[in-house]
């Protein structure tokens, strides 16, 4: 975390890329003139959504009403000059710090007073850099949903780039999954979880203009108090195919173990690719085991590739349940759940549920008698027949996507660095 102790100025990183043409092109900071021709969608759930009608610039987009420009002294006082025991946590972007603010002026306020807030610091190297920066004020500064973090405001100040979020006090669910210390997640919550992430995602894709989120993973699902969940992160948010289009193609960009195999070896991105990240995840909730395991040998490290062959057998899917749970599911509801991802995780996208489906089917399963309170009938699980292994509690940080099937070169930008 040694970027989190430093508290000058992050410089930007203003590398844009291109799309799945197969080049990547750099463009220096002194060359990128600021407004960039972003295209915008329109939702009727939007804060404004007259003003996202048209493409517009980044100055209009900076000017959006709905959040606030900060300066970078006033978010300096907010987190207490970025104090080192105020890092919430630490991504690709930069870190993450905890401050307050009035919520009524949003001016710094003492802390323990006021609102919390969480400010995401873009650090000097971070790769993610302006322009996601900046599609993610776009769409988080438009979008309002209960299931979407709320963002508060940004600063754009001399090479800072800052985003002041609501604070989501449990964390992400990485964090609950994988990390020691949070208590594991006992199952009703998981599916309370799983219904928030899937309630974000289909809003974004059944929007008035469809939104792909390319970035749904564990880590970018926050949790406030009672376990709703909310996403965050919307730096590779992309506006989904329109008219008779039935893709939109791009740089192939999104996180390892989560991005769906034809869009990593194509490049051609729908909504369906989310469906598949969100199958990933599902399967994270069920196995308590992350995506892609580095620390893993052979087929277990990739989590989709170990799980599958269970997921279809009602007899054998306690062998890849969390170990974690201590049989402490409804083994109807946890089949249930694993048929979904399942589907989720179909290689033909076409064949994917939408992710509406894949919320009523989830809200069906918390409604049906005994899914969530049931344990008697839970798997016969001796944990110790379980081929689990204890889940380290190291963060690993899969950034590289290396699709060996891709097309793309790779380039800095073509394959993501998360
Ligand atoms: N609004 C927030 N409230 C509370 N904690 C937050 C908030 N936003 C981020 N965090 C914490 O900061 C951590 C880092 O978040 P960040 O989005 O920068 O990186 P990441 O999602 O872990 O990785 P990546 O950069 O690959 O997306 C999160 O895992 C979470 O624990
Ligand atoms: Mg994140």
């Amino acid at each position: 975390m040694g970027n989190c102790l430093n508290s000058s100025s992050a410089q930007v990183d203003t590398t844009l890329s291109s799309h799945a043409s197969g080049t990547s092109k750099n463009v220096s900071k002194s060359s990128y003139s600021g407004p960039s021709s972003l295209t915008i969608s329109s939702y009727s759930e939007m804060s404004s959504a007259s003003s996202l009608q048209t493409p517009r610039s980044e100055g209009e987009i900076l000017l959006s009403p709905s959040v606030k420009p900060f300066s970078f002294i006033e978010l300096k006082n907010a987190t207490r000059n970025f104090r080192p025991d105020s890092v919430l946590g630490e991504g690709g972007f930069g870190c993450v710090f905890k401050g307050w603010i009035d919520e009524f002026t949003l001016t710094a306020s003492k802390p323990g007073s006021g609102m919390i807030i969480a400010v995401k610091k873009l650090k000097p190297e971070g790769y993610q850099g302006h322009k996601e920066w900046l599609t993610e004020v776009k769409y988080l500064g438009q979008l309002r949903h209960p299931n979407l973090v709320k963002l508060v405001g940004y600063c754009s100040e001399g090479d800072s780039r800052l985003l002041v979020y609501e604070f989501m006090p449990k964390g992400s669910l990485e964090n609950h999954l994988f990390r020691r210390g949070p208590q594991p997640l006992p199952w009703a919550t998981r599916l309370k979880v799983a219904i928030g992430a899937a309630r974000g995602l289909a809003f974004l894709h059944d929007a008035e203009e469809q939104v792909i989120y390319r970035d749904f993973k564990a880590s970018n699902i926050l949790l406030d108090a009672e376990f709703n969940a909310k996403l965050s992160d919307f730096g590779l948010a992309k506006a989904g195919p329109t008219g008779d289009k039935t893709h939109v193609s791009t740089q192939v960009m999104g996180t390892q173990g989560y991005a769906a195999p034809e869009y990593i070896a194509t490049g051609r991105l729908t909504a369906k690719s989310d469906v598949y990240s969100f199958g990933v995840v599902l399967l994270e909730l069920l196995s308590g085991r992350r995506a892609l395991d580095k620390q893993k040998t052979g087929i277990e490290q990739d989590l989709v590739e170990w799980a599958k062959p269970y997921l279809g057998d009602k007899r054998k899917l306690f062998r890849i349940m969390d170990t974690k749970l201590e049989g402490q599911y409804p083994q109807k509801a946890a089949y249930t759940a694993a048929t979904l991802a399942s589907q989720c995780l179909n290689l033909e996208p076409k064949t994917r549920p939408r992710m509406s489906q894949v919320l009523s089917s989830l809200e069906e399963l918390q409604a049906s008698k005994g899914a969530s309170k049931d344990h008697h009938k839970v798997m016969s699980s001796p944990v110790g027949k379980s081929p689990m292994r204890q889940v380290p509690h190291h963060r690993q940080s899969p950034r590289n996507l290396t699709p060996l099937a891709s097309p793309l070169p790779h380039h800095r930008q073509s394959l993501q660095v998360r």
